[in-house]
């Protein structure tokens, strides 16, 4: 069993999704605390509802981003996290969140990562014209979007979608491929190759 720290920023989708699969016994992990960069984030409403802890970034610590990482950080370690989940967080994570959990942030992200990297994954694709995207979950490092690739699965852009469509089906994508990917962490099948610096699977 394996605890997770969930940091997000908005709808918390995936963090239901989560939930979801504790719940129905698909995913040996509990979710020990939500950070929220916006007091405003409906994800902080589903945590609520699940009986999870909840930390959002007042506008004063949100400004300054080293004293934000620094509590995020702090309040994670606090709550006795294995792993640091980015579900939608849209900040980068910093040093005393990287060193405090070298390798075990995860993220995910709406496109098939390199291409497409940035807040606007599904619709930069959409709107360059790529007939496949997809979902990418991968470690965070200091470099944004750039961590080692854990898992990809591809959306094929269908002649009648919309960028509607296409999101819900890329959202539908996540909230399956999310829970599962974790379900490997749990089962400690996730390795991170020094020698290659890629992930292997086992
Ligand atoms: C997801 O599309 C995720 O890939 C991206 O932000 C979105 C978050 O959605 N990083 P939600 O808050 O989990 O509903």
């Amino acid at each position: 069993m394996i605890k997770l720290g969930v940091l997000l920023s908005g709808s918390g989708s995936n963090l239901q999704a989560i939930i979801d699969a504790i719940a129905a016994g698909n995913l040996d992990a509990s979710v020990a605390l939500v950070v929220s960069s916006r007091p405003d984030a409906y994800g902080l409403k589903r945590a609520q509802a699940a009986g999870i802890p909840t930390v959002a970034l007042s506008r004063e610590v949100y400004n300054n981003q080293a004293a934000a990482d620094e509590l995020i950080a702090n309040e994670l370690n606090r709550a006795n996290v294995n792993y640091v989940v980015m579900a939608g967080y849209m900040r980068k994570v910093t040093a005393p969140i990287l060193n405090m959990f070298p390798n075990r942030v995860i993220n995910i992200h709406p496109a098939l990562l390199p291409s497409f990297a940035g807040a606007h994954g599904i619709s930069d694709a959409w709107e360059y014209g790529v007939k496949v995207t997809g979902v990418t979950i991968h470690l965070a490092n200091a470099e944004y979007d750039k961590g080692p690739i854990i898992a990809q699965e591809p959306v094929i852009i269908l002649e009648d979608d919309t960028t509607e469509t296409l999101e819900e089906r890329i959202h539908a994508v996540e909230h399956e491929l999310y829970p599962k990917v974790l379900q490997w962490f749990a089962n400690d099948k996730v390795h991170l190759n020094e020698k290659t610096g890629k992930i292997d699977i086992l």
